[in-house]
């Protein structure tokens, strides 16, 4: 029996880990700790808190008093750390609590971990490694790619990894670094690209597509995400870095017109907006290193991935509309205008 701590686990993908991790590992305790800032959310936990092997504590990884007294309760043997500030739009309109959250909060972690000699798993992003040209699809990211980071979140995650790696050769703490492409699937909060395209299209609103729509991501099934982290808690080597992503890359466009496809929507409802100011134009993962070492691969491709998402949130239209319906609303009128 192991006990793992998951912070951040109220939001997209540390909630998805938490149900990941209760199912694969019936017999772990999973603790999660989480802010629950307007992205984290107690609802997507509901089915959670009814396995008495699941503890959810409200609480702030920048909060060290929090965070220690967490650790003299319970003994970890993993921490997987979710909790941060996820969204570039909101990087630049306000940076401080991205560099709060997402670097001295790692910070915290990784000091308890330190005084624990507990196992520490940052979850972060390829988006460190700044961005691919148009023109060559024949590059790739590797663990090797320089870290060369465009957006205040960016710059936040990679702070916190170059710390992660810090506390390895300091400190000897066994550390992982994960990097992933962009994820979706269930409970993804409706400000980011798909889960917000299809919400709108439901709704007969505009989509939101920024400068010509040709930048491009490659997307991860959520699952698969969760699954590779598992992986590499259980295999992965301590001060290693793994990249994670399917080969799934495609245009905002194209993703925007599948949703449009799959919902019977007309195009119409598409409307090209002002760009995002230092825009990455594409992101595409090379998972050489996590297949050949770790035996991971991805399960869904995008077709799937992005039926199976549309579909999920056709069925559960009270949850993102609960989120619509709050605070959210009012960020997203100052940006866009009324919806
Ligand atoms: P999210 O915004 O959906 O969830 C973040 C969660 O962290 C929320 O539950 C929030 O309440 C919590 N949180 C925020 N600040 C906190 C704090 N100070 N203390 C405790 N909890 C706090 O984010 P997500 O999309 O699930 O991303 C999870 C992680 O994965 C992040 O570290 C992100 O950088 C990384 N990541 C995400 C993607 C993606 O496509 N979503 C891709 C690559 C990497
Ligand atoms: P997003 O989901 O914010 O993820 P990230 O910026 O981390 O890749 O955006 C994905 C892509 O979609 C990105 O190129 C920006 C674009 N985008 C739009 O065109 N319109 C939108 O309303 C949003 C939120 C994103």
């Amino acid at each position: 029996m192991k006990t793992i701590l998951v912070t951040g686990g109220a939001g997209f993908i540390g909630s998805n880990f938490v149900y990941y991790m209760l199912e694969k590992h019936p017999g772990w305790r999973v603790v999660c700790f989480d802010a629950l800032t307007y992205a984290g959310n107690l609802e997507t936990l509901e089915d959670a808190m009814k396995n008495e092997k699941f503890r959810f504590v409200k609480g702030d990884i920048t909060d060290r008093k929090a965070v220690f007294s967490l650790f003299e309760e319970e003994r970890f043997d993993f921490v997987v750390n979710f909790a941060a500030e996820s969204h570039v739009d909101r990087s630049i309109e306000a940076p401080e609590i991205f560099l709060r959250t997402n670097i001295l909060g790692t910070q915290v972690l990784l000091d308890a971990c330190r005084k624990n000699n507990t196992r520490f798993h940052q979850v972060s992003t390829d988006e460190v490694y700044g961005d691919l040209p148009l023109d060559r699809p024949d590059l790739f990211f590797t663990e090797e790619t320089p870290i060369h980071t465009s957006s205040p979140y960016s710059a936040s995650k990679a702070s916190a990894d170059l710390l992660t790696m810090a506390y390895y050769r300091t400190y000897g703490l066994p550390v992982t670094i994960s990097r992933c492409s962009n994820n979706y699937g269930p409970y993804h909060f409706p400000e980011k690209l798909i889960p917000l395209m299809i919400a709108n299209a439901l709704e007969n609103k505009p989509l939101p597509v920024y400068g010509e729509g040709k930048n491009v991501r490659d997307w991860l099934y959520v699952r698969d995400h969760c699954k590779a982290i598992d992986m590499i808690l259980e295999n992965g080597r301590p001060g290693e870095v793994y990249n994670i992503g399917g080969h799934n890359e495609r245009t905002n466009l194209e993703v925007v017109r599948t949703v449009l496809r799959i919902l019977g929507k007309s195009e119409e409802l598409i409307k090209f907006v002002k760009d995002r100011p230092g825009h990455d134009m594409r992101y595409a993962i090379d998972p050489t290193k996590i297949r050949n070492e770790l035996g991971w691969y991805p399960e869904t491709d995008f077709d799937t991935g992005i039926q199976k998402t549309v579909e999920w949130y056709l069925n559960n239209r009270s949850w993102w509309k609960n989120i619509i319906s709050g605070d959210y609303v009012k960020y997203y009128e100052r940006m866009y205008g009324k919806r």
